[in-house]
């Protein structure tokens, strides 16, 4: 009875997975889900098919594990926008993804206008259509009769996580937490409300928006498992969470479909001065966050792209049938480049080929790129006054040794996977274990993590900063298309 279900509902898939109190895990399913990129730079998904999944997910986990889980925690792909009819629960449109370009003009005006500086200091972002108001302000704009009846009233706006809260309680609650609201540009991190000069900005109907909770606690009842849900928070920050990092200073990268560099700033929000953003922990503090685009999904590319491995697990031993990447760099901006350069225009190359460059130079280089990308981020941390002294790993792509080995060369620090890697899950089901009352506090939940491997840096520092270097001309040969 004190197993905890962790609902992950990602970019890619659907998982659902149940842990026990000490965090080990005993049963899990998964689903992949369909990606629609109906224009350049424009990706959504169905809505209706993340619901399906994922409650399919949950059965199968559940019946798996055999037992009562006495809660479940919600974690989620942020950003995402879900426009729905609160009287039907039918979405109105397929979801607008978070990698979805398609208001980067309106993000170009709005900055033309002047008004970054003062969005940023209210949200702790940038004007990126990265984020969701402008994604909102798109489906009221382009969608048949949405706008007169967002005000009056009759539609929902939800992250991915308040839509599954929505249908898990067959509508009853409509709610979100403070770690996916701080993704909107329509939350004011600071005062932690929706903020009405935001929401006159992007010119959205409040009446749309969720109540905002804290990230464990009471969030309503799983009608069809007869399990409360005490725990709701965005996918990045719940792996810092389920990475115990609680304290000031400590960070984690987390390497799915995107890569996602999070410090934990305390009870202390920290303004970057590097392409970084500031964004709300799920222990109510803040942090400061670097977000890469494309990372793990590079190695679909390789897969669905080019066709040049057939399984994803295929990637380590091509990129490792060469002793480096030849030259070859392959900047994956597929869907623009997020921090530090924030360029939504800029897209991908394969830069330095030469005759003698073949498939396993390319899958290597693919897979540099997604520690150089992390590498920038931690620069500029540090760049932005953070002493990193470790940094700690997370995702599908830390289990390629290759590459953590590379991360940690290129960032001369240690770089230390945990036993448990599915910390995205872990974080979502000890929340939900704290917002049931199972575990006193957040200190309980530290004692949880272990060290599986360290990577120690290999590489000489000289060596690293000519690859960074190196990294560094590619990209601008990218930004300056
Ligand atoms: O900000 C987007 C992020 O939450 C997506 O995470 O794990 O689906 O790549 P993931």
């Amino acid at each position: 009875m004190d197993a905890l279900l962790a609902l992950d509902q990602g970019t890619s898939s659907s998982r659902a997975l149940v842990f026990d109190r000490a965090g080990r895990l005993l049963a899990s399913a998964q689903r992949e889900l369909t990606q629609h990129f109906p224009q350049p730079g424009w990706v959504e998904h169905d809505a209706a098919e993340i619901w399906a999944g994922q409650v399919a997910c949950a059965r199968e986990a559940l019946a798996q594990a055999r037992g009562r889980v006495a809660a479940i925690g919600i974690t989620n792909q942020r950003e995402t926008t879900v426009l729905w009819d609160r009287s039907t629960g039918e979405p109105l449109h397929k979801a607008l993804v978070w990698q979805d370009r398609r208001t980067a003009d309106f993000c170009e005006q709005l900055k033309q206008q002047g008004l970054e500086p003062r969005v940023r200091a209210l949200t702790g972002l940038v004007l990126d259509p990265y984020f969701s108001a402008t994604k909102l302000r798109w489906l009221l704009d382009h969608v048949d009769g949405a706008r007169e009846r967002a005000e009056r009233g009759e539609l929902a706006f939800g992250t991915v996580d308040s839509w599954l809260l929505w249908k898990l309680t067959d509508g009853k609650v409509h709610a979100t937490d403070i770690s996916n609201a701080s993704r909107t540009l329509l939350f004011d991190i600071h005062a932690g409300e929706w903020s009405d000069e935001l929401l006159g900005l992007f010119g959205i109907p409040r009446a749309l928006l969720p109540e905002v909770r804290p990230s464990a606690g009471g969030f309503g009842q799983a009608v069809e498992f007869g399990v409360p849900i005490c725990g709701i928070a965005g996918d990045q920050q719940a792996a810092l969470f389920g990475q115990a990092a609680l304290q000031p200073g400590q960070a984690k990268n987390t390497y799915g479909t995107g890569c996602f560099l999070l410090m934990h700033t305390g009870a202390q929000a920290r303004a970057s001065a590097h392409g970084l953003v500031t964004t709300r922990t799920a222990d109510g503090g803040f942090a400061l966050e670097g977000s890469v685009f494309v990372g793990g999904a590079v190695v679909q590319w390789l897969r669905d792209g080019l066709g040049l491995i057939r399984s994803s697990a295929e990637v380590q031993a091509l990129a490792g049938s060469v002793p480096d990447s030849g030259g070859v760099m392959l900047v994956p901006a597929f869907a623009g480049l997020g921090a530090p350069h924030w360029r939504s225009d800029a897209r991908g190359a394969i830069v330095g080929l030469t005759r003698g460059s073949g498939r396993g130079h390319i899958a290597r280089a693919a897979v540099e790129s997604i520690a150089f990308q992390s590498a920038e981020l931690l620069q500029a941390m540090q760049a932005d006054g953070a002493a990193l002294t470790e940094l700690r790993v997370d995702g599908g792509a830390s289990a390629n040794d290759l590459l953590m080995q590379f991360q940690a060369d290129l960032l001369g620090l240690p770089v230390l996977r945990p036993q448990i890697t599915e910390t995205t899950a872990l974080g979502a089901a000890l929340l939900a274990g704290i917002g049931a009352g199972l575990f006193a506090s957040a200190d309980e939940v530290g004692t949880i993590w272990q060290l599986d491997r360290a990577f120690e840096p290999r590489m000489s520092r000289d060596e690293a900063h000519t690859r960074m270097a190196q990294w560094g001309r590619a990209v601008r040969q990218v930004l300056a298309e």
